[in-house]
C-alpha cells in the first residue's frame, strides 16, 4: 500500500474526492497526511472528519519558507509519503521540499499549461477570450505552475461565467486526478 500526502488551501474538494477513492480502494493507497497553510480553509474540517492528520500551520509563524518546509519534509519522510498531490496549496515550494520530493510530487491546475498559470486562471482565460479551457497536471518544479506536463483535458466553453467554467473544470479535476494518481502509483511514476 502506497501512501499519499494531498496539500491544499481552500476548499479541499480534490482532496476530498482523492481521500474517497483511496477509501473505497479506488487508489491504492492511504491519505496519510494534509498539509494546509489557511487554518481556516474548509479543507481542515475535511481531513478531520475523515480521521485524516494534517498539518496546519501559518506561514507567518515560521521565520522563513525553508522553516516550515523542512517541518513538512520531516512528517513526509516520517510517514513515508510516496506521492504529494498539490491540489489547489497556493504556494510555489522550494528547494527544501523539491529536493527530497522532486518526481514525487504532482499539482492540478485549471487552465490548458503554460497558458494562464498562477491563481485566477479561469478570470484570465475569460478575459483573454479563449473558447477552449482545460485541466492540467503536472510534476511540481520551482516555478509557479511549472513542471513536465503528464495530463491535460480540454473543454469548450463560449461564454464568460467564471463560475460555470470552475463548475465544469472541477468536475473534470475530480475523475482526471483520482485517474492520475492511480496510474503514476501503478506504474512507478511513468
Ligand atoms: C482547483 O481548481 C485547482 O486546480 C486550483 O485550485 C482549486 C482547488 O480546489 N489550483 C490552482 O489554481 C493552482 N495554481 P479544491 O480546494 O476544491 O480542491
Amino acid at each position: 500500500m502506497k501512501n499519499i500526502a494531498v496539500f491544499a488551501s481552500g476548499e479541499g474538494t480534490n482532496f476530498d474526492v482523492i481521500a474517497e477513492a483511496c477509501e473505497q480502494g479506488v487508489i491504492s493507497a492511504k491519505v496519510v497526511l494534509m498539509v494546509c497553510d489557511k487554518p481556516a480553509a474548509k479543507v481542515v474540517e475535511k481531513a478531520a472528519q475523515r480521521g485524516i492528520d494534517s498539518f496546519v500551520f501559518s506561514p507567518k509563524d515560521y521565520s522563513s519558507k525553508a522553516d516550515y518546509e523542512r517541518e513538512i519534509v520531516r512528517l513526509l519522510d516520517e510517514k513515508n509519503v510516496d506521492l504529494v498531490c498539490l491540489a489547489g496549496y497556493m504556494r510555489i515550494v522550494s528547494d527544501v521540499l523539491l529536493s527530497s520530493y522532486e518526481g514525487k510530487m504532482i499539482n492540478i491546475h485549471p487552465s490548458l499549461l503554460p497558458a494562464f498559470k498562477g491563481a485566477h486562471a479561469v478570470e484570465q482565460a475569460i478575459a483573454y477570450g479563449v473558447k477552449v479551457f482545460g485541466i492540467t497536471i503536472h510534476w511540481v518544479d520551482a516555478s509557479l505552475d511549472g513542471g513536465k506536463i503528464i495530463a491535460q483535458k480540454a473543454f469548450y466553453y463560449d461564454g464568460n461565467d467564471a463560475e460555470e467554467v470552475h463548475r465544469i473544470g472541477q468536475k473534470i479535476e475530480h475523475t482526471m486526478y483520482v485517474e492520475v494518481i492511480d496510474k503514476l502509483l501503478k506504474n512507478n511514476y511513468s
